[in-house]
């Protein structure tokens, strides 16, 4: 979305020196301002600037003689009228001429080296905190990924990450050199007059009040556009992914559609407008009064002189320092929003950091590789209870959309589930949709822990085994089979960074896909996923089955996909599926008649309890649950099977 001159979405994101300083200022939300934060908090930002310490000294320093270096010239020139050219020394007015040049030039050097150090500690900074997120939000259970919402998230990566990076860069630039600007200027000045000083500041709070009273609605209208931005932006991306369009294809009307998003879109061009005039407002006001301040000082200061009381050189310096002490104050007016906002933003980036992920090693954690080894990889479901965590087990308020927040009284999805499916067998798992299946399977990845009883591979608890083993010997081809926008050899791969081609090929070819990639216009290195090339859904789960192949993992954990494939799709995932599977302990929620069929054994699951168990023939015969199903879900694959 870029309709013109607004910025995105993220009010945080804007950069130093984008726009007018004293406007970027009233571009806050003012009601930060009143937030508190703990001196945990606080304590705990300062860590994040030890490393930078240096940095942040020598960074002070260069803001110092930069003030310092900006606050002279006036003084310069009052010597160079009242010594120089009222006293006809011509050597003197070159001398301070060419020192107020010299001056201009050192302060264009500290301007750069001043931001050539706060650029390195903001840069920094966004690389520790972007790091630590990253690290941190990927190591988090399912749970939380499921209950949070993916755009908030990556806001909370991006946008919170540069406000906090704000924190010690512009705006602890912006507090010291403008504070330090207004000591000296107003030092300056007092000390060539006092009297004249006192009265040219006398202006001051009609400035200070206007603008306090600018803030807010600056701050409200840059909110409510950043908000309607935000919609439209929603829209178009809803809109326009391949799902959406077709959606509205099907059943939309074009027409309303268009109309509803230039409602939208006009409503941004009249928060354009007002922002606009409410800027010009400001920026006029303020080089106004500025200039009649001026005019004051001109004027007293011009009788004075003819008194006698102050030299001409004294007048023109008190006009030029008042020139440079506006500024500064009024942006000194809105520093507490300034530093609020990016603290702030500091903190919401400390909150995500601060979640405890549920799913971890212990620390007592053993290599499951070794159980494995020594007994063969049986799955075993003893006495296993489970309800889905709540939304405040495992996510932040802030990233949950309002919805989710009611405080869910959770049922239990399993209760009292126990089976065996020893070492080298096909169990496979039955089920009404909603039965519990798929969440049977997650447990035993561990994607969750059960609340009761336990999952145990080779005899081992998972809760007491290294995740990196359990991953290792554990392989899933998951309902949906999904693949990254990435090429189909990346894909692979992602499960063995170090296969090689030919390994590759020999597992694309296991999964009766190979044929397949070479048709593709550019074979391995073809780009699937969402925009890429579109796969179909037998393909996709063959790609998923050649994942799989590439890891030889001694369990697999397989759902099989809902959706009915034509039956030259189905035979090839069956015969997919025959390689992949033998020889390894496989649990397969199965959808397909050839594959219960297959299986060793059948565990009939029903509202998250096992009903039934036993074979293809024994269940058939018992007539019950299964028997059903037999007849319903799976008739279709009898008809084709036939
Ligand atoms: N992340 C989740 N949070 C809360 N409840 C969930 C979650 N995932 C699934 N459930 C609920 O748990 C129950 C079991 O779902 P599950 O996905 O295990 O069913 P299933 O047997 O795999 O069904 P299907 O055959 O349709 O895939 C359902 O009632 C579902 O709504
Ligand atoms: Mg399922």
């Amino acid at each position: 979305m870029s309709l013109p001159h607004h910025p995105g979405p993220a009010p945080t994101g804007m950069g130093r020196g984008g726009g007018n300083p004293q406007m970027r200022g009233f571009a806050r939300d003012r009601s930060v301002s009143r937030r508190r934060l703990s001196r945990a908090t606080l304590r705990r930002i300062l860590t994040f600037a030890r490393p930078h310490r240096r940095a942040l000294a020598v960074f002070l320093v260069l803001i110092t003689l930069e003030a310092g270096a900006g606050a002279l010239p006036p003084l310069l020139f009052k010597h160079l009228i009242d010594d120089g050219i009222t006293q006809g020394d011509t050597r003197l007015v070159v001398l301070i001429a060419v020192a107020v040049a010299a001056l201009a030039v050192l302060s264009a050097g500290l301007a750069v080296a001043d931001r050539w150090v706060s650029s390195r500690i903001g840069e920094g900074l966004i690389l520790d905190l972007r790091t630590a997120v990253f690290d941190h939000v990927q190591r988090m259970p399912l749970a939380f990924f499921s209950r949070t919402r993916t755009g908030a998230l990556v806001q909370r990566l991006n946008g919170d990450v540069l406000g906090a990076q704000q924190a010690f860069t512009s705006t602890l630039q912006n507090v010291v050199s403008n504070a330090l600007t207004v000591v000296f200027v107003l030092a300056a000045m007092l000390s060539m007059s006092w009297r004249l000083t006192l009265l040219s500041l006398i202006l001051l709070p009609l400035f200070v009040l206007p603008a306090r009273w600018f803030g807010p609605r600056i701050a409200a209208v840059t909110h409510e556009s950043y908000e309607l931005n935000a919609q439209a932006a929603q829209t178009m991306q809803e809109r326009f992914n391949v799902a959406g369009a077709h959606l509205v294809k099907v059943f939309g009307d074009p027409e309303r559609e268009s109309a509803a998003y230039a409602e939208q879109a006009s409503r941004v061009r009249d928060i354009g407008v007002k922002r606009a005039l409410y800027g010009t407002w400001f920026r006029v006001g303020l080089t106004t009064l500025a200039a009649i301040a001026t005019a004051i000082v001109y004027g007293l200061g011009g009788l004075a002189a003819i008194q006698g009381e102050l030299t001409v050189g004294v007048v023109v310096a008190l006009a030029s320092y008042l020139g440079r002490l506006y500024g500064p104050l009024t942006a000194m007016s809105n520093v507490q929003v300034d530093v609020m906002t990016a603290l702030v933003s500091f903190e919401r980036v400390l909150e995500v950091l601060d979640l405890e992920p549920t799913v971890t090693d212990a620390p007592d954690a053993h290599n499951l590789r070794n159980d494995v080894a020594a007994r063969g990889a049986s799955v075993e479901l003893d006495a296993v209870g489970f309800r889905y965590p709540t939304a405040d087990e495992v996510s932040l308020a802030s990233l949950e959309s309002v919805a989710t927040l009611r405080a869910d009284t959770a049922e239990d999805t399993l209760g009292d589930v126990s089976f065996t499916v020893p070492a080298g067998h096909l169990v496979a798992l039955v089920g009404p949709s909603g039965a519990g299946k798929t969440t049977i399977s997650q447990l035993v990845t561990r994607m969750y822990d059960p609340t009761r009883g336990s999952v145990r591979i080779a005899g081992a608890d998972l809760r007491g085994v290294t995740l990196d083993s359990l991953r290792a010997t554990v392989g899933v081809v998951s309902q949906e089979a999904h693949l990254f926008h990435d090429t189909i050899a990346g894909n692979l791969r992602f499960a063995r960074p170090d296969a090689t081609d030919a390994d590759l090929e020999r597992a694309l070819r296991q999964a009766h896909v190979w044929e397949l990639v070479m048709r593709l216009p550019d074979g391995l290195e073809t780009v699937v996923g969402d925009r890429g090339y579109r796969l179909s859904g037998g393909e996709r789960q063959r790609l998923a089955i050649a994942r799989l192949l590439l890891k030889a993992p001694d369990v697999v954990v397989l759902d099989e996909a809902t959706a009915h494939l034509d039956s030259e799709s189905e035979a090839a995932v069956q015969a997919a599926l025959d390689e992949a599977l033998v020889g390894r302990t496989s649990l397969v929620i199965a959808h397909r008649l050839s594959t219960v069929r297959r299986a060793d054994s059948i565990v009939v699951v029903d509202r998250g309890r096992v009903v039934e168990h036993g074979t293809h023939a024994e269940l058939v015969a018992r007539g019950g649950l299964y028997a059903d199903l037999y007849r319903t879900q799976f008739a279709a694959d009898t008809v084709d099977a036939a």
